[in-house]
């Protein structure tokens, strides 16, 4: 697991760099909104999804540098998820990555600018000649993100959530929750590379099949942390769906059934990648990582 914990810090500093090539700060008055922009990305979180695209990359010989632009662009997504996710209208938290939300550091009016154009920009990171030279290609994973990031993924799940919040749910609305508000990022961190590197009908299946999985798992193990993890570690303030009264797997499970879901969901990941035989390793890992992950 140390050595799963390493590629996660080689995924990170991958991102870094390029995102210091696509956020130098300017000298003029917009300046405030790009140092929003770097401190919500910039050497925070652990770069889980980016790994995955990275990692996939590699299955599928796609070029280290395209895969690193389609990471950054997931990254950049993913911030502005969160930036958004601990505003006072949605979360209101504090603390994120161990340090201040992106709207306490700065302001809530530049925490939403950050956002937006943290979203705006990745499409012009993704749409880069330097993340495929096939405009078709480029094309294709454009819209692949915008249909998981918004309405019918990570957006109308937060939706799903908020409503959460003031009726019950019950077990089919909460795990369609979470495989939209958690789940569809992870769907593309998990296929984009093999759809960039024109992998088979069947490989993207048994991709889909586990980001499934995963995407679940990740929600499940996040839940489970916001009762039991510890926040130093964890880098957030935890309690807080419970005070919230969010309807979460843990909620309508328990913290046991819960556990023993995500399990579950672990072995199902595991079978579905069992095509591509020892290249899947990583992946397996990354499973692994999600179930036993304290941060
Ligand atoms: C947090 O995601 C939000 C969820 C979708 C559960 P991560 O746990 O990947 O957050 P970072 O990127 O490591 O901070
Ligand atoms: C957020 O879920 C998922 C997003 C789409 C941002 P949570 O609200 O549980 O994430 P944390 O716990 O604040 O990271
Ligand atoms: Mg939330
Ligand atoms: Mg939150
Ligand atoms: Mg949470």
């Amino acid at each position: 697991m140390s050595n799963f914990k390493d590629q996660l810090k080689i995924a990170r500093a991958a991102v870094d760099q390029n995102l210091e090539k696509w956020l130098p700060i300017p000298d003029n008055l917009s300046a405030r909104v790009v140092e929003a922009m770097r401190y919500a990305t910039i050497g925070g979180g652990k770069a889980f999804r980016a790994f995955l695209i990275l990692t996939t990359a590699k299955m599928f010989d796609l070029p280290e540098q395209n895969a690193i632009n389609i990471a950054t662009a997931m990254e950049m997504v993913h911030a502005y998820s969160l930036i958004h996710d601990d505003l006072p209208a949605m979360d209101n938290d504090t603390m994120r990555r161990g340090k201040p939300t992106t709207h306490i550091q700065f302001d809530e009016a530049t925490a939403i600018l950050a956002g937006d154009a943290l979203l705006t920009n990745a499409f012009e990171v993704l749409a880069d000649e330097a993340t495929n030279k096939d405009g078709s290609i480029r094309a294709k994973l454009v819209k692949m993100l915008a249909h998981l990031a918004g309405k019918d993924g990570m957006v109308g799940g937060q939706m799903i959530d908020l409503i959460g919040e003031k009726q019950t749910l019950n077990l089919e609305q909460i795990e369609m929750l979470q495989d939209k508000k958690t789940g569809a990022l992870l769907m593309f961190a998990s296929t984009a590379s093999a759809v960039a590197a024109k992998a088979t009908e069947e490989q993207l299946n048994a991709l889909k099949t586990y980001a499934k999985c995963i995407g679940l798992m990740f929600q499940i193990t996040d839940d489970i942390l916001d009762v039991v993890g510890d926040s130093a570690t964890v880098g957030k303030t935890l309690g807080k769906d419970k005070t919230e009264t969010k309807s979460t797997f843990v909620s309508v499970l328990g913290l046991d059934a819960a556990r023993k879901k995500a399990e579950d969901l672990g072995v199902e990941a595991e079978q579905a990648l069992s095509i591509f035989g020892d290249k899947a390793n990583a992946l397996r890992e990354a499973a692994r990582f999600i179930l036993e992950r304290n941060y």
